[in-house]
């Protein structure tokens, strides 16, 4: 049998906001991840995480930064401060009293980044649960996002809004079981874990990504699935060798990152990675 040519790979760099571990520990536990009793470095996390910066400046992303606040440890992790689409920032609203003050400090952030911000109602941890692909949205919800949240970006935005019910505490938010690796409408792909769904939520991403990566269980845990793609580069977890073969094999080309320190919290290269999309022309047009 012939093998298929896998799909063209095209690289489209992206436009990130980052937030310094400056003040990351472990202090509370939100997750099965954290320990509070297990020592955190946060010299170590600063310099693994300024790795992650400068591998996306290679990549020719552009890279903003929002001023870490002491008290907010978990702040490291932007890609649970909102959510960007078109140009719209739908606001956080935070599941855990501890990381409440982070949707404010966003949304100051959004609002001065020029971006229409929209004040979230329901409780949502952002870009940690919507993952954006084609004109999908992928909602997690189960742990930290509400089906109500799923409902309100639904109604914010022009995408079909896909709910996905997690199951595993270890993987409490999308983004730890899940990777969109090609976001572009009618080349679609993602990766994920199938033990995080429910069956419902499994026979849903079958149907709709039928050639989807399905990750091992080795590789998620090392957080494999919490990557960037820019469409060519996959960054991801540096230990995952095996999810950087099945990358390689279907033409990507995975960017391995050590971020040991942070999955000590529960993050890992998402995690730290808010997506900043800015508004599409056909939004423009119909302003
Ligand atoms: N300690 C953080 C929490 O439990 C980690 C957040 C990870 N972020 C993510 N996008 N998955 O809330």
């Amino acid at each position: 049998m012939p093998v298929p040519e896998p799909p063209a790979r095209a690289a489209a760099p992206l436009s990130v906001l980052m937030c310094r571990p400056t003040y990351f520990t472990v202090s509370y536990r939100i997750n099965p991840w954290m320990n509070p009793d297990h020592p955190t470095d946060t010299t170590r996390a600063i310099a693994q995480w300024e790795t992650l910066v400068a591998t996306y400046r290679e990549l020719g992303f552009a890279v903003d930064f929002i001023e870490p606040e002491p008290g907010l440890p978990d702040m490291v992790f932007a890609a649970n401060g909102g959510t960007v689409v078109d140009g719209m920032a739908y606001t956080a609203n935070f599941a855990h009293p501890q990381r409440r003050p982070e949707a404010a400090a966003h949304e100051r952030w959004f609002a001065a980044a020029g971006l229409e911000v929209v004040r979230s109602v329901e409780v949502n941890e952002g870009e940690g649960d919507f993952l954006v692909v084609g004109n999908m949205i992928l909602a997690g919800t189960g742990f930290r996002c509400s089906t109500a949240a799923h409902d309100e970006v639904a109604r914010l935005v022009r995408h079909e809004v896909v709910p996905l019910t997690l199951v595993r505490e270890d993987y409490y938010h999308l983004d730890t079981a899940l990777a969109v690796l090609d976001a572009r409408p009618g080349a679609e792909q993602i990766a994920y874990l199938p033990s995080a769904f429910d069956d419902a939520s499994l026979a849903e991403l079958r149907r709709r990504f039928p050639d989807a990566i399905e990750a091992s269980e080795e590789d998620a845990a090392v957080f494999a699935l919490n990557a960037v793609s820019d469409g060519l580069h996959v960054v991801t977890a540096h230990g995952a060798t095996r999810f950087h073969a099945q990358l390689s094999s279907r033409g990507f080309v995975p960017v391995g990152i050590d971020l040991s320190e942070l999955l000590l919290g529960g993050g890992g290269v998402k995690c730290c990675t808010l997506e900043v999309r800015p508004a599409s022309m056909a939004r423009e047009a119909a302003a």
